[in-house]
Formats: structure tokens, sequence, C-alpha cells
């Protein structure tokens, strides 16, 4: 069954890249990465712009939304490297959440990483290193990761990692003044477990619509 899908900051779209027949919305707010996913994903509709905005003026047209807000300020990474990099975390994740689950009725999933803190909500899912929330149960196993994926930095590492996804482009993306043109593809969502995610969700309402029928 194809259903209308928000993908909120879509990157470049791992995530999205094996769900054919839906009528996909992207929103993703730096512009030179929306412009690769429009040409990785031509039957989605990009939008270049705010996800939570847009989101919350929006999401009763939806019937299924994915988010993977940036997850650099959770990320472990904030506490394993020498540089001084002290911050805040990002606690807009948790607002995303607390506005789904009290806000939205149609199927979400909200991506990130495994945190160097405790999480201030129960994840629903953890698959390799995402942690998933979500408002259906979760069928999805990880795919493996190529060998030195947090270590690789050049041109023949995004090609490899490009491999990995297989999607294919030739810009160079330095992702939020990263010296690193590979950040912006281990960003992704492997598009396998993008694939075994909707169809959880998809399976999910199969079965409500069983129980409903039998009920009726
Ligand atoms: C983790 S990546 C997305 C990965 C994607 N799910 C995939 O599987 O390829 C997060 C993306 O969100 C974008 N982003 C950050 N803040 C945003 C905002 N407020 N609105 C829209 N996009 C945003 C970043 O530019 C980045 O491309």
């Amino acid at each position: 069954m194809a259903v209308k899908i928000f993908n909120g900051f879509a990157g470049l779209g791992g995530n999205s890249m094996l769900w054919q027949e839906h009528q996909v919305i992207a929103v993703e707010e730096n512009e030179k990465i929306a412009a690769v996913y429009k040409k990785l994903h031509p039957d989605h509709e990009v939008i270049v712009d705010d996800a939570y905005k847009y989101f919350k003026n929006n999401h009763e047209q939806f019937d299924f939304a994915w988010f993977s807000p940036p997850c650099q300020k959770h990320s472990r990474m904030m506490k394993a490297t020498r540089h001084k990099v002290a911050d805040y975390p990002d606690f807009r994740l948790y607002e995303l959440i607390v506005f789904l689950e009290n806000f939205y009725k149609g199927g979400w999933i909200v991506e990130n990483v495994v945190p160097y803190y405790k999480p201030l909500i129960q994840p629903t899912k953890k698959v390799g290193r995402h942690l998933f929330w979500a408002s259906f149960d979760i069928y999805a196993e990880e795919v493996k990761q190529p060998k030195g994926f947090i270590t690789k930095s050049n041109l023949r590492g995004k090609q490899e990692m490009m491999d990995w996804l297989g999607m294919q482009f030739d810009e160079v993306i330095y992702y939020k003044g990263n010296h690193c043109p590979v950040q912006v593809l281990r960003n992704c969502v492997h598009p396998s477990v993008g694939k075994q995610i909707l169809d959880s969700y998809q399976k999910g309402i199969v079965v409500q619509q069983q129980l409903f029928g039998a009920i009726a």
C-alpha cells in the first residue's frame, strides 16, 4: 500500500533509497546536500527548509514520518575526541519525540546515535550504531559496516562508502565545516535498514486492520 511519507533531516537519503512506490517529501536544510538527494531520488519532492518547522506546520498531511536529526551533539565522539568540543547536547531531539507522541496521528520514527549520556526517553530499539524511537514495533537487522568505517577520510573512502550504500554521485560535500568527504555518507542509514523499518510499519498496519476486522 502506497503511503505519503515525510523524510525529515533527509541528508542524502540512505534510509529512503529503497522506498519505491511511495510519495516522499524530503526536507533538508543544506542546499548542496538537498541537490544530491534530488539526483539520487528523482521521484521524491525535495524541500530546503527547517524540518522541525516544516513538520509542525504540515504534519497532518503525512501517513508516516521519519526523522534523522543531527547526532553530533549526542555522539560518544563528543567525549572521545581530544579536541575542545564541550557543548550542550541538542535536546530538540526529545522535543520532537514528545511532539510526535502527543500531536501526530501517523506512524513515526526518530533515528539517532547511541548517546554518551543515558537517553532521556527510552528508545524503542537499537540496531547497530542507531537508536530508534518509534510508534510501532521495529523488526530490522543491521548491515555490517565496511572495515574502517569511522576512519575513512579520503576520496577512496568516499567510493567505498558509496558502494556499500548503493548510491553514486560525483559531488564532494563537506558537512558543517568538516574536512572529510566521507562524513555526509557516514551520516546515512543503510538503505536495507530504512526498508526493513518501513516494512515493519506497514506490517503493523496490516495486523491492526486484521485485529480490528476480527473484533468488528
Ligand atoms: C544524520 S543526517 C540524515 C541522514 C539520512 N537519514 C540518511 O539516511 O541518509 C542529518 C541531516 O539533517 C540536516 N539538518 C540539520 N538540521 C536540520 C534542520 N533543522 N532541518 C532540516 N535539515 C537539517 C543535515 O544537513 C544533515 O544532512
